[in-house]
């Protein structure tokens, strides 16, 4: 196949991790000589990487695959492929309800699509290729990602915790945690392409370890990738309160380059609730949990999940949720109302809480966690934060943008009017890009601090 003119467009829907997938599919691509495009009516290839975890992310696909069928029809020879979750969960139901799509990748065959596009070109096939047996990881190019300072590395993958909500051990498998070494090289290859900030990604990263020879965990771990030279910044997503380890929060208490931020939901704050979602684990044990983070590293930040309108969630369930919300004061939250998903153990419940009761609990813990993060980011003005420049804005060079150690996002601008000549002198803003550098805080918002350069 000449696929040197070969257009590449990649949409991706859901989590980090499919993020990261499209990222080292695109690379894979590239690598055979594929160009990639951001611009989707000038492809020769569209790929949708897909996510299942809600109703809503499927319905997403299905209608945006609706309206690729103008773009098929006027041109017969591009390929559409469903790469992903949503793939690996509905099959050949996607051949059915979508006539126009060529190829359905699921997530353990994500290694072999430059060979599935290859055998599809030209000649209109349709192919499944959702075997579970397929490979769990795959080798990246370095070079193909979209942020030079800040990359995503996949330590383990799967999950086999079984909240009963959850349709991630379905279409993502067991768990499985790469080998050590496999991961320090790739940290290694990153840090010397450029590289300073590195997010160790796992559906369940601290059971990371389990499978592999020896006493590996996420915290021996971090202990060896902390030394390696170049990177700045390590952080680790997303933590299960059930697996996490005071080991792990000790590493991140000691080690410089570990950020003191953790993504840890806890779903819901009613033990009723928990049990229910099979979470193993009661909100007393969660408080006691961000208690000793909060001891063992004094300036964390948390971050946390919810799912409101599971079924049987009463007021007063809820009401223990927006306690805990309260209580532990997360630096963000994402809140989800409940979607059934086919398979899952929860479905055997009767997704009893009515819409309008899901869409009102929803707003009052969005609206809480904005008041939480306006008073939360009310107290960082007038402090320094130390901030890693990630990029500048496109309309005034002069702005910039970075997040902190504790992950919130700063915005902040060079001193005054930020003369040209000086601009000049220094190589320009871009120069500050891949920096760690301290800036004064002067205001916030709910999700966003605003400041000033203090030593450009
Ligand atoms: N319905 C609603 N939210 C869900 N999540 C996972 N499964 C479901 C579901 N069936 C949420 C959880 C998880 C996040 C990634 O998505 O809060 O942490
Ligand atoms: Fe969605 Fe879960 Fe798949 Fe990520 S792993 S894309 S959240 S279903």
């Amino acid at each position: 196949m000449n696929t040197n003119q070969t257009k590449v467009f990649i949409k991706t829907y859901g989590c980090q991790m499919n993020k990261l997938d499209s990222e080292l599919s695109v690379g894979a691509l590239v690598k055979e000589g594929y160009t990639f495009t951001e611009d989707e009516g000038a492809a020769d290839v569209i790929l949708l990487n897909t996510c299942s975890v809600r109703n809503k992310a499927e319905h997403k696909v299905y209608s945006q695959l609706g309206s690729l069928r103008d773009q098929k029809e006027k041109n017969p020879g591009l390929i559409l492929g469903v790469l992903g979750c949503m793939a690996q969960n509905d099959g050949e139901k996607i051949f059915r309800r979508m006539p126009h799509v060529n190829l359905v990748c699921g997530t353990r065959m994500f290694s072999k699509l430059p060979e599935l596009l290859g055998k599809i070109n030209g000649t209109n096939k349709r192919i499944l290729a959702i075997d579970e047996d397929g490979e769990v990881t795959f080798d990246r190019l370095i070079t193909q990602r979209p942020n030079r300072y800040k990359a995503f590395v996949s330590v383990m993958r799967g999950c086999d915790n079984y909240c009963s909500y959850c349709i991630v051990p379905y279409v993502r498998g067991r768990e499985f945690s790469r080998p050590v070494e496999d991961v320090i090289n790739e940290v290694k290859d990153l840090a010397d392409d450029g590289c300073k900030e590195v997010t160790l990604l796992g559906q369940n990263v601290n059971s990371y370890g389990k499978g592999l020879n020896g006493d590996t965990t996420l915290a021996t771990l971090l202990r060896k990738l902390d030394p390696i030279e170049g990177i700045e910044r390590i952080r680790f997503v997303t933590s299960h309160p059930g697996d996490m380890t005071r080991d792990i929060l000790e590493a991140v208490g000691e080690l410089p380059k570990v950020c003191e931020n953790l993504h840890m939901p806890a779903q819901s704050g009613s033990d009723r609730v928990l049990e229910r979602m099979r979470r193993q684990y009661t909100s007393e044990y969660y408080r006691g949990l961000v208690e000793m983070a909060r001891s063992l590293v004094p300036d964390i930040t948390i971050a946390s999940d919810f799912i409101v309108g599971f079924p049987g969630e009463a007021e007063d369930d809820f009401e223990d949720t927006v306690s805990l919300m309260k209580d532990v004061r997360y630096q963000n939250c994402f809140i989800f109302k409940y979607s059934p998903r086919t398979g899952t153990a929860a479905t055997e419940l009767k997704d009893d809480v009515p819409e309008e009761t899901k869409k009102r609990r929803n707003q009052i813990l969005l609206d809480l966690q904005s008041e939480i993060n306006k008073e939360r980011n009310r107290e960082v003005v007038g402090k320094s934060v130390e901030v890693l420049v990630e990029g500048t804005s496109k309309t005034d060079e002069c702005r910039l943008t970075g997040r902190t150690r504790q992950n919130q996002i700063v915005v902040f601008s060079l001193p005054e009017t930020c003369p040209p000549e000086r601009l000049s002198r220094a190589g320009g803003s871009a120069s500050l890009l891949g920096k760690l550098t301290n800036i004064d805080i002067v205001d916030s918002t709910d999700l966003t601090l605003f400041g000033v350069i203090n030593e450009f």
